[in-house]
């Protein structure tokens, strides 16, 4: 008879490269901590429902807390003999309790356990993203009010199209961060069911209350249907999306980092703390993290498609195919932790260079929409007719090598007569943003509010949460 667990009815071991390609332990590892929760909280109930003695479910409890502390301190061996963290940890109990320790598997099988453990696993790393996304949002939304009237150039197609603030241009991503969230929070809702109990695939003869360990464990309530509790990993789909999202955003602000970075553009300096130098050219400052950050976007993406194609054409229940979920889905949750902490430690550490912003604002003709507004507003001339005459003085100022708020009146009335003084004032940089007073427009005192509103926001959420 084989040694394995499994082993009653095999009279062989496994040939070395089964074991090589069955063994999980190098990776689900990282569940340990799960696993012993769910385990002590199924033998509890094991205990109360009276499926198994009070003093058994004692031992199993007291071995399972030995083991987490053997593990926290790195003494428990792992060996791919064992395959996995469930094998790993019943075994190191039956060598600590003894026969005990074969009564926890009593109405349970690693098919519920491990979807489980996963659950458990995804929703803690949910709600540690939530709280790191959190301070991203508070960082970004500290910097947008002190930046509130600080004018950098507005882009469309990377051609400069109209005066913003930068603090503008942060509260962008306070809102992307925030969808993001949510994003998060509605994965967990429909994450937090308890597959424990739902056994190999069927359920189980034993009078197991499935409602004391879904409540021990934290979620709303058991899955109802054991065939979906062994096979599903939407979650796991769900909270991937979310993350793949939310790391397409940081990767849009690491390549505005890196661009704002460059001595081209000049808009913003990161400091020593968060640049590389070169080994061969003395002179280069290279934003590293924001190229990192902006990369390892791949590979969350990357492991959204994996469990997508893993769990694709997949008859149900449990296939062997489910224990591919795991290294892709811890390393993309991890990578996110790490991408968004880099980002608030970039944005916190960045300064603006408010001249070189404010310059370039003024490049490239960006109030040309504000003389026709003007033209619209003052002279009651159609948005087309006003469009017409602004190309025309743009032309002439472009021919004349000059910007607009350079050109002579006399060219300028040369074109439209009834253009005055007037119109110098409205293009300047800081009128055209201070005239963006339109519910979410760019006027610094728009601005104002809403980096104050968020600002009270995660104030609050953190005092509640
Ligand atoms: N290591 C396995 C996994 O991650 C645990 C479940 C094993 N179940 C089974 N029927 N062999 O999926």
């Amino acid at each position: 008879m084989s040694k394995r667990m499994w082993g009653g009815r095999f009279s062989q071991e496994p040939d070395a490269i089964l074991e090589e390609i069955n063994a999980s332990i190098d990776f689900d590892r990282h569940l340990y901590a799960q696993d012993i929760a769910a385990s002590k909280a199924h033998a509890s109930m094991l205990a109360k429902q009276g499926i198994i003695g009070a003093e058994d479910a004692k031992k199993i409890t007291q071995g399972l807390d030995t083991i987490l502390a053997e593990i926290e301190r790195g003494e428990l061996k792992f060996s791919r003999a064992l395959e996995d963290i469930h094998t790993h940890i019943e075994a190191r109990l039956a060598e600590l309790i003894g026969p005990a320790a074969g009564r926890l598997h009593t109405a349970r099988s690693r098919n519920d356990q491990v979807a489980t453990d996963l659950r458990l696993y995804v929703r803690d790393a949910i709600d540690r993203l939530d709280q790191a996304v959190a301070d991203l949002q508070l960082a970004l939304a500290e910097k947008a009010l002190a930046h509130a009237g600080t004018v950098m150039p507005g882009f469309t197609h990377l051609q400069p199209a109209q005066p913003v603030t930068f603090g503008h241009h942060l509260l962008a991503y306070v809102e992307m961060l925030a969808r993001d969230r949510g994003r998060l929070n509605d994965a967990r809702k429909r994450l937090n069911e308890c597959p424990l109990g739902a056994a190999a695939l069927a359920g189980t003869s034993f009078p197991i209350d499935r409602e004391a360990t879904a409540e021990v464990l934290g979620f709303d309530r058991p899955a109802a249907n054991s065939l979906d509790a062994v096979s599903d990993r939407d979650f796991v789909v769900e909270a991937l999306a979310a993350a793949s999202i939310s790391a397409m955003h940081l990767s849009r602000f690491a390549e505005e980092i890196v661009i704002w970075t460059s001595p081209a553009f000049g808009y913003v300096r990161l400091s020593d703390r968060f640049t590389t130098g070169s080994s061969i050219m003395p002179q280069k400052r290279n934003p590293d993290a924001a190229e990192l950050v902006r990369a390892k976007t791949g590979r969350i993406v990357g492991a959204l498609v994996q469990i997508i194609v893993v769990m694709k054409g997949l008859p149900l229940a449990y296939a062997k195919d489910l224990q591919e979920d795991k290294e892709a889905t811890f390393d993309a949750l991890s990578t996110l932790a790490l991408i968004v902490t880099a980002t608030a430690g970039m944005v916190r550490d960045l300064e603006a260079d408010e001249k070189r912003m404010k310059a370039a604002a003024g490049e490239g003709y960006a109030t040309a929409t504000d003389l026709a507004d003007w033209l619209v507003q003052r002279l009651g001339l159609p948005f087309r007719e006003a469009h017409r005459i602004t190309g025309q003085i743009v032309a002439r100022a472009t021919a004349a090598r000059l910007p607009l708020h350079r050109l002579p009146l006399s060219e300028l009335q040369a074109i439209e007569p009834r253009l005055t003084e007037e119109i110098f004032s409205v293009l300047s940089v800081a009128r055209s943003v201070k005239s963006r007073t339109s519910f979410g427009g760019t006027a610094p005192a728009n601005v104002r509010v809403q980096a104050r509103k968020w600002l009270k926001k995660l104030a609050k959420e953190h005092k509640d949460g």
